[in-house]
């Protein structure tokens, strides 16, 4: 069925693991991640975007993921990522989303909380959870003063405050990640005293981490290899994603990695098969691409295996 993840985040937040959070965009995708699912026994978070929405259509995917839950038989949460306005969490609520996010994030303090209020109101009487977020986004080498880093990352006084004014049942939180493939210059680094002085202010509280992909070496070196041009890219490193997944962290956001891996497949197979032009011969190793990368996650970096 699909679920809320108020009993998935309990059960990591204890366990001292995360859940995965995957962004959907298609059918192969959604397939690849869920067959990972199945495998690993995982509890399992499809994420879907505004620009997933107006790609696919929202009711293409919301057909495709009921086809996922049936098909498989596992409890799956259906979210929206990133959504900006209470219209579009409403839309996703009324469509039968059973967790959204409200990115008030770009808002001031005071905003972002009667934002994030009025979505977890609407969406609580519905029985639907809400994520929301606070700080910015962007990589702890673009900050280039303390002071300035300070002004971006979350601030754990306001984290406590935020979520009780709104009741917000997670919070994605700012300390060091960016979203894409380009998310350090130097050596990768997050503020790991500013997670924990927040989880451990927040006790039981899920916190979310988005920009978490890895962007693992091999898998831009097989994109560049056959004709990619990703050069620099680097994501964080799986230790540190460990690391955070037994503190506070209960969701881990990967999308990225998901894109890499299965245009790195894609692009090796036509390269190798300059003959072939049916799409299913290389949208199936695409598919299987983000299911091997999706097992590796769940195995070795987010703990979740065998815990659904
Ligand atoms: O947070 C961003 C996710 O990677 C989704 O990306 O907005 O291009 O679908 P998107
Ligand atoms: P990545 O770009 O690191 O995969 O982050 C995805 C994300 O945060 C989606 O909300
Ligand atoms: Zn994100
Ligand atoms: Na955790």
């Amino acid at each position: 069925p699909l679920v809320t993840s108020k009993e998935m985040f309990k059960k990591a937040y204890e366990g001292k693991y995360a859940i995965g959070a995957f962004n959907v965009n298609n059918m192969e995708i959604i397939q690849g991640i869920v067959e990972a699912a199945q495998e690993e026994k995982a509890p399992l978070i499809l994420q879907v975007s505004a620009g997933a929405r107006k790609y696919a259509k929202p009711l293409y995917l919301k057909k495709l993921v009921e086809a996922a839950v049936h098909d498989s038989g596992l409890p799956i949460v259906l979210h929206l990522d990133h959504g900006e306005s209470f219209e579009i969490c409403k839309s996703c609520i009324d469509d039968g989303f059973t967790s959204v996010m409200i990115d008030g994030s770009k808002y001031p303090f005071e905003e972002n909380i009667e934002l994030t209020k009025r979505v977890v109101d609407y969406a609580h009487e519905r029985g639907v959870v809400v994520e929301a977020e606070l700080g910015r986004l962007a990589g702890i080498e673009d900050a280039v003063k303390v002071s300035e880093q300070d002004a971006l990352f979350t601030d754990p006084d306001e984290a406590v405050e935020f979520v009780e004014r709104t009741g917000v049942d997670s919070l994605a939180i700012a300390i060091g990640t960016s979203h894409g493939a380009y998310k350090f210059k130097g050596e990768p680094k997050l503020d790991f005293e500013r997670l924990e002085k927040i989880s451990n202010m927040l006790p039981g509280f899920p916190i979310v981490l988005h920009g978490a992909s890895s962007v693992p070496s091999e898998f831009v070196e097989l994109c560049n290899k056959y004709g990619g041009q990703i050069p620099g890219a680097q994501g964080v490193p799986e230790s540190m994603l460990r690391k955070a997944a037994e503190m506070g962290v209960c969701k881990i956001n990967i999308d990225t990695d998901l894109r890499l891996a299965m245009t790195a497949s894609v692009r090796k197979y036509l390269a190798e098969n300059p003959s072939h032009f049916d799409p299913r011969q290389y949208l199936g190793p695409g598919r299987d691409a983000i299911k091997q990368m999706v097992i590796h996650k769940m195995r070795n970096v987010l703990g979740c295996s065998g815990k659904a």
